[in-house]
């Protein structure tokens, strides 16, 4: 008999989380104004707000936080991840920050300004939000598989390189850079291929532009090119992910992700140049160039974070793990982006609850209600998210509604993937009788979805 697959880990450390009562969620969801972002985290049972910050450090990420270096600068802990991105990503430039959005910040402050235009495949909403900051505008060129949620495509998260092209041949003095965003986080944790990743380089090329990867996910994307991708099922991951960044100029990076740490970020570059302008932004937002915003126990943790993360045996058992929540929830017949994502599973919230107007924020009903039923936290990529476009204000209503359900690293178990399931399928089951949504009673200016506060409509 074949052996079962089972984790690459055993669990050396626990921490105890608590069931609650529906009467007591419907009481704290109330007090939170309807938004999962202000929910006490003792009142969430199973957390799945988000994989970012959340995953479980590895015994060799805590002792080498033990030796970290806290000199201001030069210190051991800035050359030990020095030479980790230098070893996995083989980027000669790179400045630490806090995190990946203040990557973007110190980034785009030397090469994005008023008027341009960023083409990429479905930016981050931070990096939406660095761009528009900007008064200058995120073009997305994903691919339009993308956008059916039952079709299967093997890279969902791939840049339509027709598009790009066109879009370059039309606009490029405007275009300051493309960014690939790997795996393709909006779309559904869905990766890019290799083929993608070299066209849209060398289309880039064409036009004399530099391509930068927003890499959060990136082993997780590496993976995917090993397990899917024609030429690369010997390779290792760490070869992919050579491979993959040789068609790139630059990065920025959310350590929080795929490197495994609870905070940090970094982006790193091929030119001197734009290391030396970014040095500037990066001293003045983030902190010195050998820290950025972080300590040296942290980038300590990071460096062996970046090689933890691109082994196979890891990657295997956390996407195998989003992929068996998948493989539940479609035995119950509910809807998501298919076919599983990396890091996430998104449910196809237009499919469960098409009822309930547009305007009512479907994906976010959905969490909540998924909260009520078991005390499980997701979060929307919806209306919500996608806030009002920043000149005439309108609500910019996408054209997928998801309710995602991001599962942190090494974290929790199949058996809670279970609870996750049986949780939704309830909620599914009785779908015909949820025909009310939310309305907004009052919303920040940008990103509004981290503090809305809503109604129920
Ligand atoms: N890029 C991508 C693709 C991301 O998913 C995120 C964060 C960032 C950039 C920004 O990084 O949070 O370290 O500042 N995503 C988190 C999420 C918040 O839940 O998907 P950050």
């Amino acid at each position: 008999m074949e052996l079962p697959f089972a984790e690459s880990y055993k669990i050396k450390m626990v921490e105890t989380i608590r069931r609650s009562t529906r009467e007591e969620r419907e009481q704290w969801i109330k007090v939170a104004k309807y938004n999962l972002f202000n929910l006490k985290s003792d009142q969430v049972f199973i957390d799945l707000l988000t994989d970012s910050g959340t995953g479980a450090m590895s015994d060799k990420q805590w002792s080498a936080m033990m030796i970290g270096d806290e000199s201001y600068a030069g210190a051991s802990s800035y050359y030990n991840l020095k030479n980790a991105i230098k070893n996995i990503l083989d980027f000669n430039y790179f400045l630490p920050t806090h995190q990946g959005r203040a990557a973007e910040n110190v980034l785009f402050s030397v090469l994005v300004k008023e008027g341009d235009y960023v083409p990429g495949n479905s930016h981050f909403d931070t990096t939406k939000g660095h761009i528009e900051f900007r008064k200058a505008h995120a073009v997305d060129c994903t691919i339009d598989e993308a956008s059916d949620t039952e079709l299967y495509h093997p890279f969902k998260g791939n840049v339509d390189t027709n598009k790009l092209d066109q879009f370059l041949a039309e606009h490029a003095s405007k275009v300051p850079f493309v960014i690939v965003t790997i795996t393709n986080n909006t779309a559904g944790g869905q990766p890019v291929s290799m083929e993608c990743l070299k066209e849209t380089y060398k289309i880039a090329q064409k036009y004399g532009k530099m391509v930068v990867f927003d890499s959060a996910r990136f082993a997780e994307n590496a993976y995917f090119i090993k397990i899917r991708e024609k030429g690369y099922e010997n390779k290792s991951i760490k070869e992919i992910v050579r491979e993959m960044f040789s068609y790139t100029d630059a990065m920025t990076m959310s350590s929080k992700k795929d490197a495994i740490v609870n905070m940090g970020g970094f982006i790193a570059m091929r030119s001197e140049e734009l290391f030396k302008k970014a040095t500037v932004f990066n001293i003045m937002f983030e902190g010195y160039i050998t820290y950025g915003g972080m300590s040296g126990r942290d980038m300590n943790a990071l460096a062996v974070g970046l090689d933890e993360g691109t082994e196979f045996n890891y990657l295997e058992t956390r996407i195998k793990q989003v992929e068996y929540l998948g493989n539940r929830l479609k035995e119950f017949g509910i809807p998501f982006q298919s076919p599983s994502g990396g890091h996430a599973i998104f449910v196809d919230a237009n499919k469960v609850l098409p009822n309930i107007p547009k305007e009512q924020c479907r994906a976010q009903t959905l969490a909540i209600e998924l909260y009520l039923e078991a005390g499980i936290r997701g979060v929307e990529i919806g209306t919500l998210l996608a806030d009002r476009d920043p000149v005439t204000r309108e609500n910019r209503y996408p054209k997928l509604e998801f309710l995602r359900l991001a599962i942190p690293r090494r974290v929790y178990t199949n058996n809670h993937m279970d609870v996750i399931a049986v949780a939704l399928k309830n909620v599914f089951d009785r779908r015909d009788k949820i025909t009310k949504g939310f309305r907004i009673l009052s919303e920040a200016p940008i990103m509004r979805h981290f503090t809305v506060e809503l109604e129920r409509a």
